[in-house]
């Protein structure tokens, strides 16, 4: 009888990515499918994700939640992976006793030898190891689902991080940066592009500090992959997160004046506009560095939109530094972020500094650093009215079912009156509304 598999996603889109590999691994070993529901499953896995503290906190409420479904069916494996997982270890087992398997994000391609042992010894089996590079060796090849129909794919490069930004936990619980062979991403794109992909997001936590190794010895840097991706027949569109600005080679940015298929969008971290809290994050570059970064891309490729990620409120944040951040936003024009309120993480060197600054004017400032970025973006919507977009039509829109969803080559979301049968397909439609954080189209004949 097929078995079914529920996975909970926490956190960044390199644990979704995560999460459909554990998927495919478990479908390869077993005959399975995944559910919506924990309630009709046989496998619950929680994928999580320690970037923040209230991530990882909710961990542990939502295993309490699937506790009754394993004291009515003792049969029932629970696994806990990802980050939490890999920060906790053991502690998982003694928080929540009822947790069979606990694995890291490095060793989920070893979930079916981990079931096996905790069937064949009756105790909790636990791997957060790092074994390098090891689990992309072991992931079958990239299947498209039959359901999925966008056309868009995501295709990791690269795990882990050693940037060791002073607030981050990401280089403890992934380890250290480590990137996958050329010619295996090279094969994973072109089965994808087989199987009728046409946008391919290429994934890493610094996906710009790629090196791989080709199959001379070779090794070879980010900008190559991209010129070798975007080569492919059948590649489109390409896109890629997240990238750090000390990554930013000449190389990379000179591609958006040759490449047409590097979408006009890119996502550079930046996390502050002061070079004092910089330099305390660790973050190896100045504003000014940041800025001639931005202005060479925009020399090459006029019309890109740039959004980033901040943090708020990290230990010793002043006015003048909030300021000077605030300050950045306008010399940008940034015109989406992820923007968060520091969050301390144990384990990390920030979690020692001096932090005396009162909650309320942390989120004070997030919010009008929020506020503005949502005003840059109305802004940047507007210019848009009336021009003609080319779009990957994406799937039914989540507010009219008579209405498909599409996104732009600048990452905006554009709803409009069309057949469900466009889904998968590239097709043109002239901006005609903003409504808040969403275009409306209608399609040009
Ligand atoms: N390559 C990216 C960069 O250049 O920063 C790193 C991606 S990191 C996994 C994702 C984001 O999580 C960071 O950009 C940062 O804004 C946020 N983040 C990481 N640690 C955090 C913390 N302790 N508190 C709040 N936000 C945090
Ligand atoms: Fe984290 Fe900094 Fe790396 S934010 S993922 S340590 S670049």
């Amino acid at each position: 009888m097929t078995k079914k598999l529920y996975i909970k996603t926490f956190g960044c889109q390199m644990n979704e990515y995560d999460s459909d590999k554990m998927a495919d691994v478990m479908r390869a070993g077993e005959d399975m499918e995944r559910t919506n529901s924990p309630d009709d499953a046989d496998i619950i896995l929680f994928n999580t994700c320690s970037i923040r503290e209230k991530a990882a906190e909710k961990v542990f409420s939502d295993l309490g939640r699937v506790r009754p479904l394993k004291l009515a069916n003792p049969n029932i494996l629970i696994g806990v992976g990802g980050c939490v997982a890999s920060q906790e270890g053991e502690t998982i087992i003694k928080r929540a006793p009822y947790v069979d398997i606990v694995f890291g994000p490095q060793t989920l391609h070893r979930l079916p030898e981990l079931i096996a042992a905790r069937l064949a010894t009756g105790r909790p089996q636990i791997d957060i190891s790092f074994p390098e590079i090891e689990k992309f060796d072991h992931l079958p090849i990239p299947v498209v689902e039959a359901d999925a129909k966008n056309s868009a794919s995501f295709v990791a490069i690269m795990e882990g991080c050693s940037k060791y930004c002073t607030f981050c936990v990401v280089p403890y619980t992934r380890g250290e940066e480590v990137s996958r062979p050329f010619e295996d991403v090279m094969r994973d794109v072109s089965e994808l592009v087989a199987q009728g992909m046409k946008e391919i997001t290429l994934l890493g936590q610094n996906v710009n500090a790629y090196q791989g190794e080709a199959e001379d010895g070779d090794i070879v840097d980010f900008a190559y992959l991209l010129q070798a991706i975007a080569a492919l027949a059948g590649v489109e569109r390409l896109r890629y997160t997240t990238s750090h600005p000390r990554d930013m080679s000449q190389r990379l940015i000179d591609l958006y004046a040759t490449t047409p298929k590097l979408v006009s969008h890119l996502h550079l971290p930046v996390q502050s506009g002061s070079d004092r809290v910089l330099a305390a994050m660790k973050r190896g570059h100045t504003v000014l560095e940041y800025k001639s970064i931005i202005r060479r891309v925009r020399a090459a490729r006029p019309d890109i939109s740039i959004s980033s990620d901040f943090i708020i409120g990290f230990p010793g944040e002043t006015d003048e530094d909030f300021e000077a951040t605030m300050k950045l936003i306008e010399d940008v024009g940034f015109d989406a972020s992820f923007s968060y309120l520091y969050s301390s993480r144990p384990g990390t060197p920030a979690a020692e500094m001096q932090d005396d600054t009162p909650h309320e004017v942390k989120a004070a400032r997030l919010k009008r650093l929020q506020t503005r970025i949502d005003e840059l973006e109305q802004q940047a919507n507007q210019s848009m009215l009336g021009t003609v977009q080319r779009v990957l039509v994406e799937g039914v829109s989540k507010k009219d079912v008579s209405e498909q969803a599409a996104r732009t080559d600048n990452n905006r979301v554009v709803n409009f009156r069309g057949s469900s049968d466009l889904v998968g397909q590239f097709v043109e439609l002239k901006i005609t509304e903003v409504v808040r954080h969403t275009l409306r189209g209608e399609m040009v004949s």
